[in-house]
């Protein structure tokens, strides 16, 4: 084989290997876990149904024009070829309306939930994260961050609103895009009648980090939803045995941005920390919440989220393992 071929055969098993590593995991609005998105999909292979025939067609009138010769007995040429110019316009706007009718049919019946949502969840976009906000009766509010939880077998209102630039908040599997646009509430709904974890994702370019900006949608039988919706509305349970150290260190160098409701200080900018340990993932979806994670995204926010408004936070090893303590008793 010569080295060229080897070369190309190599590039080809690469690509080959970084599409099927891309089709592993990723979520596709292909596979769909609720009705909204079932409609979507099917509106998918219709549309690229379509696209593959009219690609066919093309293809075939050109070949044939390309190797057939020409018939100088023909009457008329060019009446004839002017005839299947107009054809060719008609069929393209035979081909596009439909799409645009399938699609503005797909839309609106996907655009209001059967019946009227009894839950509501409010997700404020932030440079680069989610915070996840469950109104209660009585005023009081669930709070979390990267992570929704919903019930099961049920509509769910979302209401989106962004705290900086422009986001979109995208489940594949389980409904369309809707974007957060800065200065204004929008709103979408989902019902999902599968439990089970569907990863979500921003769609939309929002700066440096818009790539780890992914969301978790949890959904559950009711039960489990509403307990764990109690429990993230509570405030973190008092610091307990060896954990008042950590609670300090905590105050000194991480409160004036981030809250754990229940203690001294409060800070805004960054997520609400309250019951982190309750937590899947870090920083987004970026990692997986485990201790080893939690104190490398401490020591060195900016190695693994470049840009991230999360400083290095410089503690000894003696209170980054007392901090580490004290977050991970927050269940
Ligand atoms: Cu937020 Cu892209």
């Amino acid at each position: 084989m010569t080295p060229a071929r080897a070369d190309g055969r190599v590039v080809l098993s690469v690509t080959l290997a970084a599409a099927a590593a891309a089709c592993g995991d990723a979520p596709s609005f292909m596979t769909p876990a609720s009705q909204g998105a079932t409609r979507i999909a099917v509106l998918g292979w219709w549309l690229t149904g379509a696209a593959l025939m009219v690609t066919a067609l093309v293809t075939g009138f050109l070949l044939v024009a390309l190797f057939r010769r020409s018939r100088p007995e023909a009457a008329d040429p060019e009446a004839r070829a002017m005839r299947w110019i107009h054809a060719g316009i008609v069929a393209t706007v035979a081909v596009l309306a439909a799409a645009f009718l399938g699609t503005l049919f797909t839309l609106e019946r996907s655009a209001h939930p059967p019946t009227e949502p009894q839950v509501t969840v409010e997700v404020v976009g932030h440079q680069w994260w989610w915070e996840v906000r469950y109104p209660l009766e009585g005023g009081d509010t669930a709070v979390t961050a990267n992570e929704v939880h919903i019930p099961a077998g049920m509509p769910v209102r979302v209401r989106l609103r962004t705290a900086d630039v422009i986001h979109s908040f995208w489940v594949p599997e389980v409904a369309g895009k809707t974007d957060l646009t800065t200065g204004q509430t929008n709103e979408t709904w989902f019902e999902v009648d599968r439990p089970g974890t569907y990863r979500g994702q921003c769609a939309e370019y929002c700066g440096a980090q818009h790539a780890r900006m992914g969301i978790l949608l949890v959904v559950e039988p009711l039960e489990t939803f509403t307990a764990w919706r109690a429990r993230q509305a509570l405030p973190a349970r008092p610091a307990g045995e060896g954990g008042g150290a950590g609670l300090d260190v905590f105050q000194r160098h991480c409160a004036a941005c981030h809250t754990v409701r229940g203690t001294a200080r409060a800070g805004v900018v960054g997520p609400d920390l309250t019951h982190l340990a309750d937590r899947q993932t870090l920083a987004a979806g970026t990692v997986p919440n485990t201790r080893g994670h939690l104190g490398g995204w401490i020591a060195d926010p900016q190695a693994i989220k470049p840009g991230s408004l999360m400083p290095r936070v410089v503690l000894t090893s003696e209170e980054l393992v007392r901090l580490l303590d004290y977050l991970q008793s927050l269940r």
